[in-house]
């Protein structure tokens, strides 16, 4: 039977409640397939106990699974930034995820702010791997008065061209075949004006794809404006993390919203994780939402080529929130495990 060989990284905070859930509930949704699970310990605690988040050649041994399965990272007593340094990033870039995908949709029985909430059908596409988390930059007279910080977004001609070519081909496979292409290239003259150049070189490629060009700032009014005129969306590294956050809230809550980290060619392994992040605030409590970690469980078993079981997992999910088995984050008081265990029944 084929099998599929899963790198699960649980890592902060309600990632260790999550991903098991995730893992019950695949093991579930596989039918003709199996799913192999190894679990690594890579966290904030193992960074505190030893220096390093990804032990000496850790990301050499990733390489070797066809899909990472990943948590969270985050810990109140650890930087953010050096968090986020030590284990989400250097796993993206090292590995050249360089398409973040992230679907938003008001899943049934789910409530938007919106009163035109159910237009929202997304999908954002971000750039993973430079922008404006390229890591480019320093400071310079650290502590004195005349500190310097700078800060320095990267964006090369081929990072931005194969990211359009990616958007390009996930509208094209969309009924309505539209992409918007959401810059900042007004005020950022150079890096973004690239974006805008190669995006319209890009899409002499694509006739039959519907383009559309706005700014970022005017792209959150009408996400709240106007959801029904947004498809699909391609944005910058961070312009596209605030909007996905903005996207997942108008979609009903953080606690839903998945995410793919992909290396379309498949040279490496791609990496999939809910995007709500570590949540000290709730860990340990069991009323972490697992609907987030379900999705992205289906966009991987899509990704390895089992879309019947990833379409499986998510009617489960629909079955389940059309029911209104909803965690505290959607205005319930299900716990983790009561809407782990109806998905695990619907399925
Ligand atoms: C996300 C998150 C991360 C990001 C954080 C945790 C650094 O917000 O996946 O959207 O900004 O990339
Ligand atoms: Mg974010």
């Amino acid at each position: 039977m084929k099998t599929y060989r899963i790198a699960a990284i649980p890592g902060d905070g309600i990632g260790n409640e999550v991903i098991p859930a995730g893992i019950e509930v695949l093991g579930k949704a596989a039918e003709g397939f199996r799913l192999e699970f190894e679990p690594f310990d890579w966290s904030s605690q193992r960074y505190q106990q030893t220096g390093r988040y990804i032990p000496e050649g850790g990301l050499e041994r990733l390489k070797k699974f066809d899909a990472i399965f990943f948590g969270a990272v985050g810990a109140p007593d650890v930087p953010d930034h050096v968090s986020l340094w030590g284990l989400r990033l250097p796993i993206c870039q090292g590995l050249d995820q360089y398409a973040n995908v992230r679907p938003a949709r008001v899943l049934a029985g789910v409530t938007s702010p919106l009163s035109g909430g159910k237009a929202i059908d997304w999908v954002i596409v971000r750039e993973n791997t430079e922008g404006e988390y390229s890591g480019a930059g320093g400071r310079v007279h650290t502590g004195l008065d005349n500190e310097v910080a700078v800060e320095v977004s990267t964006f090369t001609r081929s990072g931005v061209e194969r990211i359009h070519r990616f958007a390009f081909e996930l509208a094209r496979r969309r009924p309505r075949k539209h992409l918007t292409l959401v810059t900042k290239s007004n005020a950022q003259r150079h890096g973004m004006v690239l974006w805008d150049e190669l995006f319209y070189a890009v899409a002499k490629d694509f006739p039959d794809v519907k383009t559309e060009r706005i700014l970022v700032d005017a792209m959150t009014t009408r996400m709240v404006l106007n959801p029904a005129a947004i498809d699909t969306v391609v944005a910058s590294n961070l312009h596209a993390d605030i909007l996905s956050d903005l996207a997942a809230a108008l979609s009903g809550s953080l606690g839903i919203a998945p995410t793919a980290n992909l290396n379309p060619e498949r040279r490496f392994p791609s990496m999939f994780e809910p995007i709500h992040g570590s949540a000290f605030d709730i860990t340990g409590k069991g009323v972490a939402n697992p609907i987030a970690t379900f999705w992205t469980a289906a966009l991987m078993l899509e990704h390895l080529g089992e879309g019947a079981a990833a379409a499986r997992i998510m009617r489960a999910v629909e079955a389940t929130t059309a029911k209104r088995i909803f965690t505290p984050d959607l205005g319930g008081n299900a716990r983790t495990r009561d809407v782990t265990a109806a998905v695990i029944a619907a399925l």
